[in-house]
């Protein structure tokens, strides 16, 4: 039995009972263009079996990596944009309590970790060196071209930070570099300075690396079991591979969003009720908006956080331009629960839920809204998740991994490139004056 629960038992207004089923010989040519290599962008499927097949030997050089910046560091700065920062920034939040950043240095076990290059704001950097002001740091540094310039001047200035602090060589004992095996100015830069280095792996596109080094050193650091969230994995892995729709339900969710889309409900909202999910939802929006966005064609990826958002974007969800649908995932059990006081007074009205818990009260907010979203023609699918640990957040990055790569071939496009992020690149590089992109940026300034 899978771990995590897919209901899309909410669908029957939108989704008739044959309509899945009609399916199934798309679904087996998907799985087969996915499982045998024969669709676009075979030779970046490396994650499919990554929970099982990966470097041991790095595996455990991460986890002593980890050991030592627990040991050195209060904090520890993550440099890296898009895949190689969202899947250790939501990893990070979902696993730890909701103010793990926040806790006083006397009251932590493991560092703090903060993400940095994953915009161009000066004030953000400026910011993050005064929090760290004169206490230890290392910096864990992403990139797989080693070539981004979010993160390559991010990490110039902590670097430069190091270096005041620490001298020459130790900070080069704090700077680890996860990168590419072979090419790229920051495996150069890495060798010739000694950086510790973990390798992205060839076929593991950005997106679908969070549990390749790119997401593992942050997430050990943060104190979580990375043995755990790759059983978790390992076990989806396992749940995942029968080809037939009504024993795969990560290819059900494929499905049935195809053929929402292919009516009309053009934009998927992931949403939660739990606020250190919020960044699972901007995980999920790189992962499906990159692999499925090509070709003037692919369901927007958005998100919504309940109940924050009923009261902002509720209005719309429930009665605006219809053509959304909407995935929550849901949490059986949270962290923590609490009751709610008893008072001899009922001046607030709340008298008649004394005797429950929050989480009684969130739980009836979630099954309301699904029916007022459901009568207001919102397709409802949901996704239960046990609880909030490294296993079940590895259980649940599979589902969503192999779920879109199938859902990218039913929709006729390569899950696995992702040439739009190229183009934005290529331009930047352009009008900073990069050697190499003069004409371009001749140019690209007279159309400025
Ligand atoms: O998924 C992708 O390929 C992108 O989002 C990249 O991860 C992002 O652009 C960062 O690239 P790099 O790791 O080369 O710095």
């Amino acid at each position: 039995m899978a771990h995590i629960k897919f209901d899309s038992s909410k669908l029957d207004k939108f989704v008739h009972d044959n309509e899945l089923g009609e399916m199934q010989a798309m679904v087996t040519a998907a799985d087969s263009e996915l499982r045998k290599g024969t669709g676009a962008g075979s030779d970046f499927r490396d994650w499919l079996t990554l929970p099982t097949d990966f470097d041991k030997d790095e595996f455990a050089r991460i986890k002593a990596a980890a050991k030592k910046i627990q040991g050195d560091s209060k904090v520890l700065v993550v440099i890296g944009i898009g895949g190689s920062y969202l899947g250790a920034k939501m990893a990070v939040d979902f696993l730890h309590d909701t103010f793990f950043n926040y806790l006083p240095d006397d009251q932590r076990e493991f560092p703090q970790v903060f993400f940095a290059g994953n915009s161009l704001s000066p004030s953000y950097v400026y910011d993050l060196l005064n929090l760290i002001g004169d206490r230890d740091f290392s910096v864990n540094v992403i990139s797989k071209s080693g070539t981004t310039t979010e993160p390559s001047i991010a990490f110039r200035i902590f670097k430069e930070r190091l270096i005041e602090k620490y001298g020459l060589d130790g900070a080069n004992q704090r700077i680890y570099a996860t990168t590419d095996k072979q090419r790229g100015a920051l495996r150069e830069e890495a060798i010739a300075n000694g950086y510790e280095t973990f390798v992205i792996p060839d076929g593991v596109g950005g997106r679908y690396s969070v549990l390749s080094p790119v997401g593992l050193l942050p997430i050990a650091v943060s104190g979580a079991s990375i043995d755990d969230l790759m059983q978790g994995a390992a076990d989806a892995q396992t749940a995942y591979t029968d080809e037939n729709l009504a024993n795969n339900e990560a290819y059900q969710y494929a499905a049935l969003r195809n053929i929402l889309y292919r009516k009309g409900y053009t934009t998927e909202l992931l949403e939660n009720y739990e606020p250190n999910m919020q960044y699972l939802a901007e995980w999920w929006k790189q992962l499906m908006g990159e692999s499925e966005g090509k070709d003037e064609k692919g369901i927007y990826p958005s998100s919504a956080n309940f109940s924050t958002d009923l009261h902002s974007l509720g209005q719309y969800i429930q009665e605006g331009l219809r053509n959304l649908m909407e995935t929550v995932v849901v949490v059986d059990k949270p962290n923590h629960d609490m009751d709610i006081p008893s008072e001899k007074d009922n001046l607030d009205g709340l008298k008649y839920l004394e005797g429950h818990t929050m989480s009684f009260a969130n739980t009836k907010a979630f099954e309301g809204v699904t029916l007022a979203h459901t009568d207001g023609n919102v397709p409802n699918m949901s996704i239960h998740i046990p609880d909030q640990t490294p296993y079940t957040l590895g259980y649940l990055i599979y589902f969503f991994e192999v779920a879109v790569a199938v859902s990218g071939y039913l929709n006729g496009i390569n899950p696995f490139n992702q040439p739009g992020v190229e183009a934005y690149k290529k331009n930047m590089f352009a009008l900073l004056g990069k050697p190499g992109f003069e004409e371009l940026g001749k140019e690209l300034n007279q159309r400025l």
